[in-house]
């Protein structure tokens, strides 16, 4: 299966599945599926990192198997993981003459193997994205995990053989970046930085998710969220925070974000009182 045709393709089927892409996003998107090659996504909190592999799946019309990283996260969570009940329920059912060698043929097999999702994804025989979410939470030992997965698209369990994938998965890894991967993991996969969008992009994927959002308003909004990225706050204000403000300044049908008006709704754009304390003063001494 080709993914998509060329960068164009990929810009104007993300765009059908509710994804803005830029330039850059939608070429490495188009190449990530072309040459087959995980992309690795870094970022700050809310730039729609994790938004584009759900999109990449709906433009598709692939499934999306996720693997959400966390710190703990382990081969039995992540791999495959033997039913070990299971096991213990067949080997108390098999009979006394049946000896150890064929038992252990027995309960090593298929049948008793929990698959989890690096696994699904490489096993599956429908067009599948594999989103491995947020993996600079795991810890480094994970990434060698993941080796195999990434570079050749297969798993090894020893007790099984190698099983590698019949239909490649399309991969995307992402990543807020608080500590850097390591080189093997990062030399096998696609990089794409996503950042704040600019002015009217971000105008554009506020209005598209907000209907009946007016247009002055979008723009007041979009300039005062980039205004608020400047300062220096705990918590920038992401994508996310754009579009939960546009929708709130609609359900208080407020058509004009005056000072006041920002004020009484900073609540849903910056999450720390000393940000809140800060863009407050900040802002009205620029606006003067
Ligand atoms: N290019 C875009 N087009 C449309 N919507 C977008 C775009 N970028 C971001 N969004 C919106 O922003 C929201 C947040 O994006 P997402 O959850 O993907 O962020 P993230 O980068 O994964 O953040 P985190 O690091 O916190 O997980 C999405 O639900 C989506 O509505
Ligand atoms: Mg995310």
């Amino acid at each position: 299966m080709t993914w998509f045709s060329s960068p164009d393709d990929a810009s104007s089927r993300l765009h059908g599945a509710g994804y803005l892409a830029d330039a850059a996003t939608a070429t490495t998107t188009f190449l990530a599926g072309a040459l087959e090659k995980p992309l690795l996504i870094e970022g700050p909190a809310g730039v729609g990192k994790t938004e584009l592999a759900k999109a990449v799946a709906r433009a598709t019309g692939a499934d999306l198997i996720r693997l959400q990283c966390y710190e703990g996260l382990d081969e039995a969570r992540a791999l495959y993981e033997w039913n070990y009940k299971k096991q213990l329920l067949r080997i108390q059912a098999s009979s006394g003459d049946e000896g150890w060698s064929e038992t252990h043929d027995d309960i090593f097999t298929d049948e008793f193997l929990l698959s989890r999702p690096l696994l699904t994804a490489i096993r599956r025989d429908e067009p599948t994205v594999l989103l491995i979410d947020e993996v600079d939470k795991t810890d480094v030992e994970v990434e060698g995990l993941l080796l195999e997965v990434l570079s050749d698209f297969q798993v090894t369990i020893p007790e099984l053989g190698t099983v590698a994938a019949t239909r490649r998965p399309f991969v995307v890894l992402t990543s807020n970046a608080t500590r850097e991967l390591s080189e093997a993991v990062k030399r096998r996969c696609l990089y794409l930085h996503l950042d704040y969008p600019d002015a009217a992009r971000e105008r554009e994927i506020v209005t598209s998710q907000v209907p009946g959002l007016d247009d002055a308003v979008a723009g007041q909004l979009v300039d005062v969220v980039a205004r608020l990225r400047e300062l220096e706050l705990k918590k920038a204000p992401s994508i996310a925070e754009s579009v939960d403000w546009a929708r709130t300044l609609i359900a208080l049908e407020i058509d004009d974000l005056d000072e006041a008006a920002v004020r009484q709704t900073l609540g849903v754009v910056l999450k720390h009182a000393s940000d809140h304390a800060r863009a407050v003063k900040e802002l009205r001494l620029a606006s003067r």
